[in-house]
């Protein structure tokens, strides 16, 4: 457990969105998701909190393997 804390300490996951913020919070009201809604995790995309795929560039530039958060309907 001691390894994974010292890894997290090692720098912060946000490196330029919204850096003027205490705190970045988004709030998307279920009602206005439609059938599908993209979510970033990387904290990379253009379009945060959507993601627009930029997660590959990072993920092939550091060798990471993040991914967005898919919300969806069931069909
Ligand atoms: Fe961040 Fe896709 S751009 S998860």
């Amino acid at each position: 457990v001691k390894t994974v804390v010292d890894k997290q300490i090692g720098g912060p996951c946000n490196p330029k969105i919204r850096k003027g913020e205490s705190k970045v919070v988004d709030t998307v009201d279920i009602e206005e998701l439609g059938n599908k809604a993209v979510f970033c995790r990387c904290w990379r995309s253009s379009k945060f909190p959507y993601c627009d795929g930029t997660h590959n560039q990072h993920n092939v530039a550091c060798g990471d393997n993040v991914g967005p958060l898919i919300v969806k309907k069931k069909d």
